[in-house]
């Protein structure tokens, strides 16, 4: 079985709006693309329609927020996709406009009176597209569909809509628990391999700080439960970060967590992940070029548009404050008060990141432990822009560190001492842990 699972697509009808002020401003503070997520999702359709693979597996958030418009057409294109592949799909907070607030932009204004598609009909829309009836189905007591299909080669795949578990979270009522426990059951009694796939996380993949808010509930006992009854790998979007992520619990079942990052943002993620019985191996690509508005693209602009809203991010911190806490809030990061307090620090640092050199980092040295390394490492890289590595650090947070720096190399020395600057200066051991973790990661 060869798939190709992608996520968070968000795909925008441009009928909507695609020019103007309002849209403008919406376009550029998305790390995905917004105009463009047609042609992008159009290329590689057709790119996986002709490719090798036996089915595309999609892991919700399709629409950019359940607009029926959008609706309309991704599922036109899905309908395309699936005279060649089977395609299934699961859908999420984002195909019913979860937020109450689908928009248009026309000219300067926003406007909210826009269809949408109701929850329960997202399960019937996409469902016909697998070309095949499923092992087995639930529909939650909150009404969101789960669905079991085999899809062969001895392989099963849980499709699992994880949208509420009842308690004011993503996640698994406990109906939904049982009877992915029941599935995993079937499977091992019949000798398949079961793989699931959903769209919330169930492992923060990168640190609970960055990834808390994006898992289900009660996590931790989810992911226990779910390495026990043997899913060995489960697919995720929603954070829009690439990231594998592997568990072991006590009882010495594991579970992978594969999170797929967007489709239509850096590094437009495509996960190629072959299984048999006694194997699996998992290849990451990048979109395939797409043509928009008449110009042949590739994957560099969405690379480019990542580093260019990261621009604007922190000349905003540089020029006003306000600004900068509605870009951080358009990119889904709520500031807490104490880093609104803390705004002229942020004001020098973004003004530092932007106008420096490494060099300029010379100040920091009384502050990190190893400070002959550190001095050391900031010398070599004294003549380079500060922003390449800051927006190096932040294309790794999406696309699964592509961009490795080895250790004991300046740029990771720098970083990695930096890092330890806050437990240094007693924020608490566990919090100063988790920035450790992070840079490590992230470098
Ligand atoms: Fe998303
Ligand atoms: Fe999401």
């Amino acid at each position: 079985m060869k798939l190709a699972v992608i996520a968070d697509m968000h795909h925008f009808s441009r009928t909507l709006g695609d020019s103007g002020r309002a849209f403008e401003l919406r376009s550029g503070s998305d790390q995905k693309c917004l105009a463009e997520t047609g042609d992008i999702i159009d290329a590689t359709f057709d790119m996986l329609g002709s490719s090798d693979v036996d089915a595309v597996l999609i892991a919700g958030d399709l629409t950019n927020d359940g607009e029926t418009a959008s609706h309309e057409e991704m599922v036109e294109k899905i309908a395309l996709l699936s005279k060649s592949k089977p395609v299934y799909v699961i859908t999420s907070t984002h195909d019913w406009c979860n937020d109450a607030n689908p928009r248009a932009y026309r000219g300067d204004s926003i406007i909210h009176d826009v269809p949408t598609v109701d929850r329960t009909a997202l399960y019937g829309m996409y469902k016909p597209f697998t070309g095949k009836e499923p092992l087995s189905e639930i529909t939650t007591s909150l009404g969101f569909t789960s669905a079991l299909y085999e899809l062969g080669d001895g392989v099963r795949l849980l499709a699992v809509c994880d949208d509420k578990n009842g308690e004011g979270k993503a996640g698994y009522p406990p109906e939904l628990l049982e009877w992915i426990q029941s599935c995993a059951a079937d499977a091992k009694r019949d000798g398949e391999r079961i793989i699931m796939m959903q769209h919330h996380l169930l492992m923060p993949g990168i640190s609970p700080l960055i990834n808390g808010g994006q898992c289900i509930g009660d996590r931790e006992q989810m992911r226990d439960a779910l390495a026990r009854a043997g899913i060995e790998y489960i697919f995720v979007g929603h954070s829009h970060m690439q990231r594998v992520t592997n568990y072991t619990a006590d009882d010495g079942s594991s579970i992978t967590q594969i999170n797929v990052g967007s489709l239509t943002g850096h590094p437009g993620a495509i996960n190629i992940f072959t299984i048999d019985r006694y194997s699996a191996e998992l290849e990451v690509h990048s979109v395939p070029d797409f043509t928009f508005n008449g110009k042949t693209r590739s994957a560099l602009y969405l690379k480019e548009h990542s580093l260019a809203l990261l621009e604007k991010v922190f000349w905003a911190g540089v020029r006003d404050k306000k600004e900068f806490f509605d870009r951080l809030s358009a990119l889904g990061i709520r500031a807490p008060e104490q880093l609104e307090k803390a705004y002229p620090v942020i004001r020098r640092a973004c003004s530092l990141i932007m106008t420096s050199n490494v060099g300029r980092l010379r100040f920091l040295q009384p502050f990190v432990q190893d400070k002959e390394a550190y001095a050391q490492a900031v010398y070599q890289l004294a003549g380079e822009p500060l922003f390449y590595y800051v927006g190096a650090i932040f294309l790794n947070l999406f696309d699964g560190t592509r961009t490795v720096f080895e250790p004991g190399s300046p740029p990771h020395t720098v970083v990695t001492q930096l890092a330890k600057i806050p437990g240094r200066l007693g924020v608490g051991a566990e919090l100063a842990g988790e920035i450790e973790k992070i840079a490590e990661k992230l470098i």
